[in-house]
């Protein structure tokens, strides 16, 4: 039993502690990727995935880790010296700007800062002030501070933009647990990633496209090869990818789609609000400082300042050593000023409160 003890105790942004049933879906034996027994459960994980993602489009699975669900969305729809913005408010934002400026574009970065969301007046004041956008990034869940952004108020307004740019959003750290349905938003590039709200282990990014997106893949011409989705199309028309793909993290999602859908949907989501909800709550009732206004508050990772004179990395230390709970620290410019706790995929209410019991002991002892 002591490693779902352990387990239970996995409070970082990913990868995330897996249930039972998931546990075990990982000793089924390799088969063949050009057979029929892959094929069938490729296709049971997309179909499930588009449930999810709540889309028709196609969704592509590429054996890597969010970070090339990023980096595909960057090669496969522009060219060189394309302009696209960027609106970002933290660490993941950062990165996926620096995707594209390595591969030339012609970037825009808006910068919010940490803690506070991407708001829809600059988003509207920025796209009218330009001409030529061939495409919006927007990262859905900031991990990196615990905010959510709003893609429902930022959608429309790229959408009327007279130049029709792509809008291409990271929810590598929120769907699955939270509500971004990509065809009634116009979402056109929609990325996530196994080890999240998944509940699955790490392995794979999840790409899906819009049929407008497609026809932008056409004419790009940015160079590219692994990532390349015209391959993943081909391969997608048999339920198969173009190169062996991570049979094992397959199985760990089949199995936790399954659990999911029959949870159902809706109460996924709730039940990732109503836990970032109580913990926020609970939270403040230790008199802790919390980074993000309830506003922008992400359903699946929660921001915390230490108590004054309280150094993050040895509150830390002092959870992992003697309460066996791990969580994060910060990123970038919070890097060693605050610590994250997550709450996305498999985890209830209860895994909170020993969350909450563990700071209240280690807070006397720190
Ligand atoms: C919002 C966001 N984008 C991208 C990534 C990168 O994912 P990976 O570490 O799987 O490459 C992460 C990882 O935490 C993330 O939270």
């Amino acid at each position: 039993m002591y490693y779902f003890f352990t387990m239970a105790n996995l409070r970082i942004p990913g990868p995330t502690p897996l249930l039972p049933q998931v546990l075990s879906s990982l000793s089924q034996q390799m088969i063949s990727h050009r057979g029929k027994s892959y094929e069938k459960v490729h296709q049971e994980v997309v179909e499930n995935l588009k449930y999810f993602y709540q889309t028709k489009n196609p969704i592509y699975l590429l054996t890597a880790s969010g970070t090339a669900g990023l980096e595909t969305a960057v090669v496969n729809f522009f060219s060189p010296g394309d302009t696209v913005v960027f609106f970002t408010c933290g660490e993941f934002g950062n990165r996926w700007s620096e995707i594209g400026r390595s591969f030339k574009l012609n970037v825009i970065q808006v910068k919010f800062d940490e803690g506070t969301g991407v708001r829809s007046e600059i988003v509207k004041k920025t796209l009218s002030e330009m001409k030529n956008i061939a495409g919006v990034f927007v990262t859905h869940n900031e991990t990196g501070t615990g905010v959510l952004n709003n893609i429902s108020e930022i959608a429309p307004l790229v959408k009327a933009h007279p130049s029709k740019p792509l809008l291409l959003v990271d929810s590598v750290s929120a769907l699955g647990g939270v509500d971004l349905p990509m065809d009634k938003l116009g979402v056109d590039v929609l990325i996530s990633a196994s080890q999240k709200a998944w509940m699955a282990t790490p392995g794979m990014t999840m790409v899906a496209v819009s049929p407008y997106a497609w026809e932008r893949h056409q004419v790009s011409s940015m160079p590219r090869y692994y990532f390349d989705l015209t391959k993943y199309e081909k391969f997608a028309q048999k339920n198969q990818t173009p190169a062996t793909p991570a049979v094992s993290v397959l199985y760990s999602l089949q199995s936790a789609l399954e659990l999911m859908k029959k949870e159902g949907r809706e109460n996924v989501f709730k039940r990732h609000l109503d836990l970032r909800d109580y913990f926020r709550s609970e939270v403040r009732k230790l008199g802790l400082k919390l980074v993000v206004e309830d506003r922008d508050a992400s359903p699946t990772v929660t921001s915390i300042y230490p108590p004054q004179g309280i150094d993050e990395k040895v509150w830390r230390n002092v959870l992992k050593e003697k309460y066996d709970l791990v969580i994060a620290g910060g990123m970038g410019d919070l890097k060693g000023k605050i610590v994250r706790v997550a709450h996305m995929g498999n985890v209830t209410k209860s895994d909170l409160d020993q969350v909450i019991a563990a700071f209240q002991k280690s807070l006397k002892e720190v």
